[in-house]
């Protein structure tokens, strides 16, 4: 693990990394669409998010920022669009979340043309026996319930590192604060 970045420094990647992206992107597990403002207007913007409540919320906020495209209903486990169909992915806070890793980021890499690239946002486990490691484990049954399935003590790093991308370029963050998910990882992997 090299040294982490700050907090601010995780959002300055994140404003960076995002508003550097053209063409269609899709975002998994959009959520809220808090990452809505931080793109540029000409991307084609697709978002898939698989709650219900959520979807409709979405519908409305991306709509607030001109996106008019239906939000696309399902799991990141089974993207429903084409196979090189996209010039980016974009994931934020939803690896925690979802049922199988692998799958996703297969899938992810299925929907990327060649040479497109996944942009990440993660928190990430803390290291093995720290007192917030422990914290964690603690709190995730509680947390997967409450939270869209968000599991605080996954090694998501370990799943991209072994996923089939040809680059993968990953930093580390810390939160300054006291926090479960106090440990980020965020970057960029291409097809
Ligand atoms: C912690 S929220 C993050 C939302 C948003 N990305 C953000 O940064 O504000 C996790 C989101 O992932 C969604 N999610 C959970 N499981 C998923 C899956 N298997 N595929 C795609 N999205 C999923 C949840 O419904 C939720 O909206």
């Amino acid at each position: 693990m090299s040294a982490a970045g700050s907090r601010a420094e995780f959002a300055e990647l994140q404003e960076r990394l995002l508003g550097e992206l053209t063409g269609t992107v899709l975002e998994i597990g959009a959520g809220r669409g808090r990452s809505l403002p931080l793109y540029p207007r000409e991307v084609r913007w697709l978002g898939l998010e698989p709650d219900p409540q959520r979807r409709a919320q979405l519908t409305r906020i991306a709509a607030r920022h001109g996106r008019h495209e239906p939000v696309l209903a399902g799991v990141a486990e089974r993207i429903p669009l084409p196979d090189a169909s996209v010039d980016a992915v974009v994931g934020r806070t939803v690896l925690c979340s979802v049922a199988d890793q692998a799958a996703v980021l297969a899938e992810v890499r299925r929907v990327l043309r060649p040479g497109g690239v996944y942009v990440f946002f993660e928190h990430v486990a803390a290291p093995p026996g720290s007192w917030l490691r422990r914290l964690q484990q603690l709190f995730a049954p509680l947390s997967r319930r409450l939270y869209h399935g968000c599991d605080p003590t996954r090694e998501t790093w370990r799943s991209l590192e072994t996923a089939d991308f040809s680059h993968l370029d990953l930093r580390w963050y810390a939160a300054v604060r006291w926090d479960l998910d106090a440990r980020y990882i965020g970057g960029t992997a291409h097809r």
